[in-house]
C-alpha cells in the first residue's frame, strides 16, 4: 500500500506561553518538528511527507527541516489554516496528485513516535477505514459544570485518550475534511465518527503524549533520546 503522512505544524500554541511556538523548540539536539519528520522517515517510511506550517513562522521552519526536503519523500511544505482541522485539510488537498492509499496525520507537538504504535495503526488500517491510537485512563474522571461543582462521574472503562498518528484511508478521510470543512474537531477521528464509519482503537503509548505546557517538554524528554537518527 502507498503510504503518505500529513505532520501538522500551523499551531502558534497560546497555552504554551512562549514567543517560540512549540514545534519549534528543542528536546536534545532537535526541534520537535524534527524529530516528528525524520521518526517517520526511519520508521515508516512513506512514499510521501506533507508539512503543514504557519506562514508566520517561515524562518523557523526553514531552520527546522528546511535541508531535509526533497529526500524521504519530505515535500515542501504548505500553508496552514486557522484550526488544526482546516490545517489537515490542507495537508490533505496538498496529495491528492500523490493519491496513496492509506495516510497518516500526526501533530508536530508529539515528538516521541513509537516505531509500534506506527506499526498498530498501519495494520489495523487492513481491515477498517480508520485506526487510532489511545491510552486507557486511570484517574477517575469527574464532568463538572461551569461553578467547578461535579455533576457526574465517568466510568473510565470506557475512555481512552486518542493521540496521534491516526491513520486512515486517504479517499475516505479527504472526503470527510471536505464534507465537514470548517468544524472544529480536534483530532480526524471525530469526523468519520460522524458518517459512521467504524475505528479501530489500538495501544498508543506515553512517551508519544502531546507536548501542550512548557513543562511538558523536560517530561516527554524524559522519554529522549529515543532510537531515530
Ligand atoms: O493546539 P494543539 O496542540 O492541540 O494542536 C495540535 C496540532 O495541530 C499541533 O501540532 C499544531 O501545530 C497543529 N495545528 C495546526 N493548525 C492550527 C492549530 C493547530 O496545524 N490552526
Amino acid at each position: 500500500k502507498k503510504i503518505s503522512v500529513v505532520i501538522v505544524a500551523a499551531g502558534s500554541g497560546s497555552r504554551f506561553g512562549d514567543p517560540l511556538p512549540k514545534q519549534y523548540h528543542q528536546i536534545g539536539d532537535k526541534t520537535l518538528l524534527r524529530h516528528c519528520v525524520k521518526a517517520f522517515m526511519h520508521f515508516c517510511p512513506p512514499a510521501h511527507i506533507q508539512v503543514v506550517y504557519n506562514e508566520d513562522h517561515q524562518a523557523w521552519l526553514d531552520a527546522a527541516i528546511g535541508d531535509l526536503v526533497g529526500s524521504g519523500g519530505l515535500r515542501p511544505a504548505v500553508a496552514g489554516g486557522l484550526t488544526r482541522q482546516q490545517s489537515v485539510l490542507n495537508g490533505l488537498r496538498a496529495l491528492k496528485d500523490a493519491a496513496p492509499d492509506h495516510v497518516l496525520i500526526h501533530d508536530a507537538a508529539r515528538p516521541g513516535i513509537d516505531p509500534d504504535v506506527i506499526k498498530r495503526v498501519l495494520a489495523a488500517l487492513a481491515d477498517c477505514d480508520g485506526a487510532i491510537p489511545g491510552i486507557t485512563v486511570n484517574d477517575t474522571i469527574k464532568q463538572c459544570d461551569g461553578h467547578s461543582m461535579i455533576t457526574r462521574t465517568i466510568p473510565r472503562e470506557t475512555l481512552m485518550r486518542a493521540q496521534t498518528p491516526q491513520g486512515f484511508h486517504f479517499k475516505t478521510i479527504l472526503g470527510a475534511h471536505e464534507k465537514f470543512a470548517g468544524q472544529e474537531m480536534t483530532d480526524d477521528a471525530s469526523l468519520l465518527e460522524q458518517l459512521g464509519i467504524a475505528i479501530k482503537c489500538v495501544a498508543g503509548s506515553e512517551g508519544n503524549d502531546k507536548i501542550t505546557r512548557r513543562d511538558d517538554l523536560s517530561r516527554i524528554g524524559e522519554h529522549f533520546p529515543n532510537k531515530q537518527a
